[in-house]
């Protein structure tokens, strides 16, 4: 593989581009407009600067790196001679999908085109093309050039040499690449992230605990970086939203939106971005009381992850080792659900699922039938020697 195009050049197309070029690949940014193009490559080579300034690149391969990255508007003529494309326009089927159709016209016939799509279906995009075998979710995380996760997600009709190719470039750049079998709404990490903040969600909405108190909770005690509402701020509530709303189409009940969700989305409070969401951002980034950890359930924050982890084993979607390893880099959690499901002990997660179901019936307390399996094999994690995973 020797080249590449990268298809949008906003927050994620430069910086995939720039992973391209700095693992040695000619690679071609296209965009709709100069502008955004020239405002690209700047962004790029502010980056490469800052990366020789923190010595993780010579003056000299910093130069080289740039080089290697050209800019056009023509999609046909930047892809009739690459090995491989990722696509990273605006979040719209549509739209993709006419992306998609054009670049199966210009690409050679060994190509392989890469959606960086973090919630549309993988099998619908590969659909607009006549090599629905060698389309794929090559999901990167922002910013692209410094996170290390990348979901490699497989299409119904996705080749396994496609979804291997992939899988070798993503450890090319320099990522740590997780495999997700099937193509489902979500992925890994947002799924994840998702239910734990269906669960904070709901519970702020009974008035059980104020948004303080279950950030801190998760921040202090569960050791994730930021507390649910606080990333939901960060992410823009709006992307956050329209995240659930594919969510809750996919999961029904158990993924359903909370209503204090869409209220901020309709009055227009996006999160930081605008100054106002779960909290108000005009007055600095939120405090959050180390005095509040604990004041919510950590046993909730973890059954509702592990929950779901759960339901990707179950349904195939995931192996245990690609879901802890894409939730520990993509979150920067120092646990993955699965192996944090063996240290508790199976059945306490168990046990808290029940107790949490009949206390609320709500579904995203419902637990996944392998959790019972589990249980009832007697699988309960490290102390039985077998769970997720098998201990010596
Ligand atoms: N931003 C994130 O945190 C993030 C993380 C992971 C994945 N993603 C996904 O990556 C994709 C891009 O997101 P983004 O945040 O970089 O969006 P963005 O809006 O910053 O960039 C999209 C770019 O695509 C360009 N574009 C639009 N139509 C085009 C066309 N027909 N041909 C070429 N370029 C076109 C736009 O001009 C724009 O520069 C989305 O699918 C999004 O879901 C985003």
């Amino acid at each position: 593989m020797k080249k590449a195009a990268v298809i949008g050049a906003g927050m994620m197309g430069h910086g995939i581009a720039q992973l391209f070029a700095m693992a040695g690949l000619d690679v071609v940014l296209v965009d709709v407009n100069e502008e955004i193009l020239d405002k690209a490559l700047k962004e790029i080579n502010w980056s490469l600067g800052k990366l020789v300034e923190k010595g993780k690149l010579t003056d000299e391969n910093a130069k080289k790196t740039f080089l290697r990255v050209k800019a056009t508007t023509n999609l046909e003529d930047a892809c009739k001679d690459v090995d491989f494309v990722v696509e990273a326009v605006p979040e719209n089927l549509e739209l993709k999908k006419q992306v998609f159709s054009r670049l199966d016209k210009a690409s050679p016939n060994h190509t392989i085109l890469a959606t960086n799509t973090s919630s549309l279906s993988i099998t619908e995009i590969a659909n607009a093309t006549q090599r629905p075998e060698k389309v794929v979710g090559m999901h990167f995380f922002n910013p692209p050039v410094l996170m290390p996760l990348v979901e490699v997600v497989k299409g119904e009709k996705t080749s396994d040499e496609t979804v291997e190719t992939t899988i070798n470039l993503a450890k090319r750049l320099g990522k740590t690449p997780a495999l997700v079998k099937k193509d489902v709404r979500g992925f890994i990490v947002n799924r994840i992230l998702v239910s734990m903040f269906t669960d904070a969600c709901h519970a702020v909405r009974r008035g059980e605990a104020t948004m303080e108190m279950v950030d801190a909770t998760i921040k202090y005690k569960a050791g994730l970086p930021m507390g649910a509402f606080e990333l939901a701020d960060y992410l823009g509530l709006d992307i956050v939203y329209s995240v659930s709303k594919v969510m809750e189409e996919a999961y029904g009940e158990r993924a359903k939106v909370c209503p204090l969700l869409e209220q901020l989305v309709k009055e227009g409070k996006f999160g930081q971005k605008s100054g106002k969401g779960f909290y108000d951002w005009t007055v600095g980034r939120p405090r959050i009381p180390f005095k509040l950890a604990g004041k919510y359930d950590v046993e909730r924050v973890y059954a509702v992850s592990i929950n779901e982890a759960a339901w990707m084993v179950y349904e195939d979607v995931a192996d245990p080792q690609n879901i802890d390893t894409a939730v520990k880099l993509g979150t920067a959690w120092a646990q993955g659900p699965c192996e944090l499901a063996d240290n508790l002990g199976i059945d306490n997660v168990l046990a808290k699922l029940k107790e949490l179901y009949n206390k609320y019936g709500e579904e995203v307390y419902k637990s996944c039938p392998l959790l019972e399996e589990y249980v009832g094999k007697g699988w309960l994690g490290k102390k039985t020697k077998r769970g997720f995973y098998t201990y010596e």
